[in-house]
C-alpha cells in the first residue's frame, strides 16, 4: 500500500485518485477549497459507482475503495506521502510554485510526481532542492480506461525515481508503461495534438462538417472517437494549453492553436465538461 498523495481533483487527479484507491492505496486528494474537495469526492463516487453498475468491481470492494480515500486543503496534510502525483492545470508558474512548496514539506525520500501533459519536468523542478526526486508520470482520460502511462525523465531525475515510478504504475496500478524523454509533449501528445488541431483547422476553414470530419476518422481509420469529438472529451483548454506548449518548445506552424480554439476557450466553451465544445452535451 502506497502512502499516495495526488494535487488536485479535477477530470484528472479524481481519475488517478480512483484507481489507486482501488488498488489498495491509502490516498490524499489536495483541493483549493472545501467545495472544490466535495466536487472531486463526488466526481470519484460518480466513477466508482458507474464501475459497480458495470459490475467492473462489487459494491463492497467500491466501498472499502472509498474509505480509503480522504480530501484536505491543506498542503501540510501531505509530509507523510511517499509519492504525489500533482494534475494541477497546466500553468507552469503554478506548477513550479506548488513543487517548491512540497519540497519544504515532504519527506526528502518521497517521490514527486507530475501529470503535465507537455511542460519539460526540468522546468516544474527549477525550485526543488532535490530535483532527481522530481519525475513526470502522465495518464491518459479517461484514466480506469486508458491503459497507458508515459514516464518522463528529466535530465535529473534519478533512476531510483524511474523505477518506483515505473513500478508503480506498472505493476501495482495495472498499466502499460513506457518512457519518454524530457522534451514538450513528450511522446503521445508530441503526435496527437498536432492532429487534433489540424482537424480544428479544417473545420474552422469551412472545408467539412465537424460531423464529417468525425466519422471520416472513426470510420476510415477505426479510432474510437473523431478528433473533435475527442478534443471535447480531453476538454479544449487543456488542447490549448498543450499545442502552446509544444509551440513555445519547437516553434513550428503545425503546433500553432488555430483562432477559433482560442475564441472558444475564452467563450468558456471547453468541451464536455463545460457541457459545450464542438458538440453541445446535456
Ligand atoms: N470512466 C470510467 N470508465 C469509462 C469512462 C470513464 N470516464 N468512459 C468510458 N468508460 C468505459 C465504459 O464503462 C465502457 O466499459 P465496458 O466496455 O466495460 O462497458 C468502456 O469504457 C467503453 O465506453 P462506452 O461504451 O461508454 O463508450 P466508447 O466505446 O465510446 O468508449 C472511450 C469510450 C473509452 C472513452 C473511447 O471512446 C476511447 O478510447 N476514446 C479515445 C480516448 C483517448 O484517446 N484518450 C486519450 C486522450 S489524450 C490524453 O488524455 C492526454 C493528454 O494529456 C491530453
Amino acid at each position: 500500500m502506497t502512502q499516495l498523495g495526488v494535487v488536485g481533483g479535477g477530470t484528472m487527479g479524481a481519475g488517478i485518485a480512483e484507481i489507486a484507491i482501488r488498488a489498495g492505496d491509502d490516498v490524499l486528494v489536495l483541493e483549493r477549497d472545501q467545495a472544490a474537495a466535495d466536487a472531486a469526492r463526488a466526481r470519484i463516487e460518480k466513477s466508482i459507482n458507474r464501475a459497480v453498475s458495470k459490475s467492473k468491481i462489487s459494491a463492497d470492494d467500491a466501498e472499502q475503495a472509498l474509505a480509503r480515500l480522504s480530501l484536505t486543503t491543506s498542503v501540510s496534510d501531505f509530509a507523510d506521502r511517499e509519492l504525489v502525483i500533482e494534475a494541477l492545470p497546466e500553468i507552469e508558474a503554478l506548477k513550479v510554485g506548488f513543487f517548491a512548496e512540497l519540497d519544504k514539506i515532504t519527506a526528502p525520500t518521497a517521490i514527486l510526481a507530475t501529470n503535465t501533459s507537455s511542460i519539460p519536468i526540468i522546468r516544474i523542478a527549477k525550485d526543488v532542492a532535490d530535483p532527481s526526486r522530481v519525475v513526470g508520470v502522465h495518464f491518459f482520460n479517461p484514466v480506469p480506461v486508458m491503459p497507458l502511462v508515459e514516464i518522463i525523465s528529466s535530465l535529473a531525475t534519478s533512476p531510483e525515481a524511474v523505477a518506483t515510478v515505473t513500478e508503480y504504475a506498472r505493476d501495482h496500478l495495472g498499466k502499460k508503461t513506457i518512457q519518454a524523454g524530457d522534451r514538450g509533449g513528450f511522446v503521445v501528445n508530441a503526435l496527437l495534438i498536432p492532429y487534433l488541431v489540424d482537424a480544428i483547422r479544417m473545420y474552422e476553414s469551412g472545408y467539412a462538417t465537424k460531423e464529417d470530419i468525425d466519422t471520416g476518422m472513426v470510420n476510415g481509420c477505426g479510432h474510437p472517437m473523431g478528433p473533435l469529438t475527442l478534443s471535447d472529451t480531453v476538454g479544449l483548454d487543456v488542447v490549448l494549453d498543450v499545442a502552446e506548449s509544444l509551440y513555445d518548445e519547437f516553434r513550428q506552424p503545425h503546433y500553432a492553436p488555430p483562432p477559433l480554439l482560442r475564441r472558444m476557450v475564452e467563450a468558456g466553451y471547453l468541451g464536455k465538461k463545460s457541457g459545450k465544445g464542438f458538440y453541445d452535451y446535456a
